[in-house]
């Protein structure tokens, strides 16, 4: 695996493997790897020549107080889980090579970069949108690859690639999980034995609501209402938001139909988590 720490050798780079004919995907991760993020890198391998990852814990996306410090970076195991992928090329610039002094410019996705995460969160997408801008400029894929799981980053970056005319497809791939069903996330590595447990309750609630839509359930206020009640068995937690939305809009439905997007946000603690599923 070639590691690629600059904006110029990496774009030489991709431009070279363009240019020989192959297909790139790509696969931009803050790092801190796990099986949902070796999920994409497995998919865009299935699916493509050469397989290019990105490591940046983008400080755009971060509002002041939140994780930014924090944000696990193992990036020497990182590189192994990607190797064991067969990545082709890692790009892992450092800040100043990816957002230089003097840089003014911004990508905002008004309206649906203003929803759920995006309102709990103002400038989050604003951040997101940017550096996943940027990094589409430099590495130059036909594919790029994102986790379901962060469904209105998805819903963001789809009407970013559609409104400013990106040449890149974007593929959502399903959520992994762990046995139990928590779905997977960097910032699992903050809970405790006890968090964890509390953590449970997300997951519990969209099998409720998924058990309930399955049986027949259309209308989504008794929904939300099953919904809440399920997560209100948890005292540990504080809910953000609980929704039901149009997968591509993020703005509520009244009933749901195939392709509505459940999704739900609590703190467990001080950590933030987010689930969801797409009504089958
Ligand atoms: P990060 O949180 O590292 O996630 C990188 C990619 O992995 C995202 O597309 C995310 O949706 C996906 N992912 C995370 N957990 C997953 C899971 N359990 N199952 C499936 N996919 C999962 O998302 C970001 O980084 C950043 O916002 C980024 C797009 C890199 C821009 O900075």
């Amino acid at each position: 695996m070639r590691i690629v720490k600059t904006v110029a050798e990496m774009q030489s780079v991709c431009r070279e493997l363009r240019m020989r004919g192959s297909v790139l995907g790509f696969v931009p991760t803050m790092g801190a790897l796990h099986e949902g993020h070796l999920s994409l890198v497995q998919r865009a391998r299935s699916e493509c020549d050469i397989v290019v990852a990105s490591i940046f814990v983008n400080p755009l996306q971060f509002a002041p107080g939140e994780d930014f410090a924090k944000y696990p970076r193992p990036f020497e195991e990182d590189c192994r889980l990607l190797e064991v992928e067969r990545v082709d090329v890692l790009f892992a610039p450092d800040a100043a090579e990816m957002n230089p002094n003097g840089s003014v410019t911004t990508v905002t996705v008004s309206e649906v970069g203003d929803r759920l995460d995006g309102a709990s969160r103002p400038g989050h997408f604003t951040g997101v949108a940017t550096v996943v801008a940027k990094l589409f400029h430099v590495v130059g894929a036909a594919r790029a690859y994102f986790g379901q799981k962060d469904a209105a980053q998805l819903a963001v970056l789809r009407r970013m690639v559609r409104d400013l005319n990106f040449d890149v497809e974007l593929v959502g791939c399903a959520i992994v999980r762990d046995g139990d069903g928590l779905a997977l996330s960097s910032r699992n590595k903050y809970l405790s034995a006890l968090e964890r447990e509390q953590a449970l309750v997300l997951y519990r609630t969209l099998l409720r609501l998924e058990r309930m839509i399955t049986g027949g359930e259309r209308q989504s206020i008794t929904l939300l209402r099953a919904g809440m009640e399920a997560l209100s068995a948890e005292v540990g937690i504080r809910v953000d938001y609980l929704a039901i939305v149009a997968a591509t809009t993020l703005l509520p439905v009244t009933s749901v139909e195939t392709g509505t997007l459940v999704a739900v946000a609590a703190y467990v603690g001080n950590t933030r988590l987010i689930d969801n599923f797409l009504v089958a």
